[in-house]
């Protein structure tokens, strides 16, 4: 079976982390095609036709970028008759505050909600603090952010949050549930 990977970013960690799926579906036999938003946006029958799909995008500003939300609502009806999975990237996934998690499921759910989507499977996951590549203001806004909700970081150097366990969990869940397999817990949303 083909699966269709769709990754919005802006500075890497979602791509990091479909690069690393796709990796370790590869390796399972799985022949995996990964596309950024804007390829999908180009030619729509790459997810169109997709016989199963993985969708994962960050957070930013407490939303998602408008251009993934606008894809997933044009596919959701194709997406929901095929083995699907959603992935949420953002800071607040692996905050140890239980109330930043809990905003960052609101917002998915309502993503989804908004888009249609149903996805079998769907986890969140901590990112990453690129600090070397944010401009002056970025860098300080995101370091107080940081800060208050109890992560300590370090502006002269980038800090991955990335629990890659989880990712290579996830990955094997979503096997599991293409081969017909009950998935163990499936919603994190
Ligand atoms: C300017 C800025 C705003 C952000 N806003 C949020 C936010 O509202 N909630 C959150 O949980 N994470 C937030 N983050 C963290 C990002 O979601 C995290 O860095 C993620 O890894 C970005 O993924 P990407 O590298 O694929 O773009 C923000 C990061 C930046 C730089």
């Amino acid at each position: 079976m083909e699966l269709t990977l769709v990754y919005s970013t802006r500075f890497g960690q979602a791509q990091k982390i479909m690069d690393t799926l796709a990796q370790q579906w590869t390796q399972v036999g799985l022949s995996c095609r990964l596309h950024s938003v804007a390829e999908v946006q180009r030619d729509p029958e790459l997810l169109s036709q997709a016989q199963a799909a993985v969708l994962g995008a960050p957070i930013y500003f407490g939303a998602f970028d408008p251009d993934f939300i606008k894809l997933v609502a044009q596919h959701h009806a194709h997406l929901n008759t095929i083995p699907s999975a959603f992935f949420v990237v953002c800071f607040a996934a692996g905050s140890p505050q239980a109330t930043d998690q809990v905003e960052v499921i609101k917002l998915s759910r309502q993503f989804l909600r908004q888009t249609g989507w149903d996805p079998a499977l769907t986890q969140g996951f901590a990112g990453a603090l690129r600090y070397s590549q944010y401009g002056w203001f970025k860098k300080r806004f995101v370091h107080w952010i940081a800060k208050r909700a109890g992560v300590p970081s370090d502006i002269r150097h980038d800090l991955e949050m990335t629990d890659w366990a989880q990712v290579q969990a996830f990955g094997n869940r979503f096997v599991d549930g293409m081969l017909g397999k009950p998935i163990e817990n499936a919603k994190w949303l």
